[in-house]
């Protein structure tokens, strides 16, 4: 299992890029499913998910592969769905391999998805996206583990989200577009990732209205065509590198990004004493801006504060002076960062959802462990930052959703580097009795 070595008190400068979105990649090379013609997706991040969701799409009869000699492009072409099964061996590794489970059962008429478990943040259900399609007229019944669900043509609907679902809203937007009538969907999720597929959708021939707001309005049509479409930047990855520089106190350009979708984010880094500029398109510019003051965040659907970037947040208010509050309100277990940032020296008492930061607290190495994405992200960071030499332990989490995140942060003068072994301790020098 690879490990990261990082030292830390380097203050990060230069330029770092940012990848293509993971959480917009995922659903579009779903979106594939929804037509026989072939379907090519540019700027795709090199990430164990989309090789997860790769894999999926391969294992049901799709021709999936790499364009232009570069991990970046990929070509889908579900010509024919041999095996409309989403294996548990395969959802086990992704939770986000429900997104099959629309378009599957828009395509075919049925579809055979293994139920995802929970995970690390939280039991993750999606009773949502089941309600949804049942009121299109699927039939859907849950056994062995799977989900089995049938119908001879979906019908369009008038859908109300219990809860406002990223995944939810994207899976039932793929179903809506070849059902047959006009589909209203209300309580939508606004995130840009959603935004993102329903523009592939609509470039492969499909009618929507209203994606990126709670209210989306789709005209369902027979078929959709091919299309060639490119990926978002990741806001998340973004966030993540402007708190890297800011964390570090460096003079950090963040390249390739859309500023649009960082608004709730750029707004508190600039509330906590972070200078953050727009210094050209795509590019944003973060120095410090004096002593760090305390913050506080509550997490909230796009366009709030987002949940993926709380961990990274978190490890940044250990260093501002006086008091952060950290309220996660969006899923039930996302603190397992905080019991780490402790162990290297950071000041945090959790009460419920809300953890209490007083600053700054001196952080000091320690070896931790990474349990999920973005926990994973706020480990690295406290590393950036604190005294001595940290090792990270299984940051297998880190690499699915995170391009070669050690190479960019060398880029721009961090000290980390992957190994898969502890080098050997140094020869102890024979101790006179
Ligand atoms: C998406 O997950 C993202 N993943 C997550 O990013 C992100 O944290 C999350 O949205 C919230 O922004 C992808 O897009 C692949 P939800 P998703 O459905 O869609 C409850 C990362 O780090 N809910 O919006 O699974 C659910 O339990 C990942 O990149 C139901 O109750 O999240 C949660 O409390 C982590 N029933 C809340 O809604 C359902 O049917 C929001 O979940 C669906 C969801």
């Amino acid at each position: 299992m690879d490990k990261f070595l990082i030292k830390g008190g380097t203050p990060l400068a230069g330029t770092i890029q940012v990848s293509g979105a993971k959480n917009s990649a995922l659903p579009c090379m779903a979106a594939a499913i929804l037509t026989e013609d072939e379907v090519i997706l540019e700027n795709i991040p090199q990430v164990r998910d989309i090789d997860t969701e790769r894999k999926l799409l391969a294992s049901m009869g799709a021709d999936v592969e790499l364009l232009d000699g570069s991990d970046h492009c990929t070509r889908i072409r579900c010509a024919t769905l041999s095996d409309p099964v989403a294996k548990y061996e395969i959802v086990k590794t992704m939770r986000a391999s429900s997104l099959v489970l629309g378009p599957l059962i828009a395509r075919t008429g049925m579809a055979r998805v293994a139920m995802p478990g929970g995970c690390a943040i939280g039991g993750r259900p999606i009773d949502l996206h089941i309600k949804g399609l049942e009121e299109m007229g699927a039939t859907i019944v849950q056994e062995h583990g799977y989900l089995e669900a049938r119908v001879d043509r979906l019908r369009g609907a008038h859908l109300v989200f219990d809860k406002i679902t990223v995944t939810g809203t994207e899976d039932l937007l793929m179903a809506a577009v070849l059902a047959d009538g006009e589909t209203l969907m209300e309580n939508c999720a606004r995130e840009p990732e959603v935004t993102d597929l329903a523009a592939l959708l609509t470039a492969m021939g499909a009618r929507i209205e209203g994606a990126g707001t709670t209210t989306i309005r789709v005209k369902g049509v027979g078929r959709l065509h091919g299309a060639r479409y490119r990926i978002n930047p990741d806001r998340i990855e973004a966030g993540t590198f402007l708190i890297a520089g800011a964390i570090t106190g460096g003079d950090l350009t963040v390249a390739g990004c859309n500023p649009a979708h960082l608004g709730a984010l750029i707004g508190k880094l600039e509330e906590a004493g972070v200078r953050v500029d727009l210094i050209g398109p795509g590019a944003l510019r973060v120095r410090p801006g004096g002593q760090l003051r305390g913050a506080d965040i509550s997490t909230e659907e796009y366009p709030g504060f987002p949940t993926d970037m709380q961990a990274q947040y978190m490890a940044l208010a250990t260093q501002a002076e006086g008091v952060s509050l950290v309220t996660e309100n969006i899923f039930e277990n996302r603190f397992m960062h905080v019991q780490e940032l402790v162990r290297m020296g950071a000041n945090i008492k959790v009460d419920g959802r809300t953890a209490t930061v007083h600053g700054p607290t001196r952080l000091s190495a320690a070896s931790v462990m990474c349990s999920d994405l973005r926990a994973s992200a706020s480990l690295v960071l406290a590393a950036l930052v604190a005294d001595g030499q940290s090792v990270l332990d299984r940051v297998y989490h880190m690499d699915r959703g995170y391009e070669r995140i050690e190479e960019k942060l060398r880029g721009v003068g961090a000290q980390i580097e992957r190994v898969s072994k502890l080098p050997a301790p140094e020869a102890q020098p024979a101790v006179a009795d």
